[in-house]
């Protein structure tokens, strides 16, 4: 087993190797997800929701990231450690670029930005100074307010399409990784076959060249909410808590994970 590098992200995709990716936020569960073979970690901005108890991710701030993925990052061996930028933390490509500096520091190699539009000078700012941009489109979080509450993104022809162009315009700006959140399965599957970098669905359906779940929603554990349809709880399959994560990442490195009862159409 190698450490995962940014460039290898590509290499898997053109492989046809999909990657299985979770949420962490602390060093114990860091060590099972590293010693389950995950191969890519989030310290997700679900931290406000997961550790803090807020109701969205908000509140988050660029210390708490900085925070946890330093706890993360002290665990990891072979898994590449993204860090998610906070809500406003990329307002301005200069406060992107103090944030994204702070993770690195931690021990992150990418940071993860939510949008295009006026992020897509974000992504040039970072990649142009040497740091790996992960893009996040389709229902992303941060928008809760503007959305109205987290609902599916893309389901008709002008969404579509838009999700499609900012898809492409991430990646012009220098995006290696793209997660996908909430969209049909089958604009992830027309994104992941157009663009040259690596997808990875959150509800999104099958297609992806990757998937990523918030552990402890993989974990079976009782978030407060209605458990969304994308989410598997492992925990009854794998037995342990290193038996879920391993069950998972090997369901989504054969296929087996999503299925259709985990995807919006
Ligand atoms: O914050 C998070 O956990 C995320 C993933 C669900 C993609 O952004
Ligand atoms: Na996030």
């Amino acid at each position: 087993r190698k450490p995962w590098t940014v460039p290898m992200l590509r290499a898997a995709k053109q492989d046809g190797r999909r990657m299985a990716m979770l949420t962490c936020y602390d060093a114990s569960f860091a060590r099972a997800v590293d010693a389950a073979g995950v191969d890519l970690v989030l310290v997700g901005d679900s931290l406000g929701m997961v550790m803090q108890g807020h109701d969205s991710t908000l509140p988050v701030t660029v210390e708490d990231i900085a925070y946890h993925t330093a706890c993360v990052a002290r665990s990891l061996r072979y898994a590449l450690l993204v860090a998610d930028m906070p809500f406003q933390g990329d307002a301005s490509p200069q406060r992107a670029l103090d944030a994204a500096t702070a993770f690195l520091r931690a021990g992150a190699a990418m940071v993860k930005i939510e949008g295009a539009g006026p992020k897509l000078e974000v992504i040039r700012h970072l990649v142009e100074r040497e740091i790996p941009v992960c893009s996040h489109l389709g229902l992303t979080p941060q928008a809760v307010l503007r959305m109205g509450g987290y609902k599916v993104q893309g389901r008709d022809d002008a969404t579509a399409m838009l999700l499609r162009e900012q898809a492409r315009q991430v990646v012009e700006a220098g995006a290696e990784l793209v997660v996908l959140e909430g969209v049909p399965s089958g604009l992830a599957e027309a994104i992941t076959a157009e663009i040259e970098v690596a997808t990875i669905g959150i509800g999104a359906g099958p297609h992806c060249d990757g998937q990523v779940l918030v552990l402890h929603d993989m974990l079976g554990m009782d978030s407060g909410h209605r458990r969304p349809k994308f989410v598997k709880d492992f925990l009854a399959e794998g037995g342990s808590i290193v038996g879920a994560m391993r069950a998972y990442a090997e369901a989504v490195r054969e296929g087996r994970f999503p299925a259709a009862e985990h995807s919006y159409t």
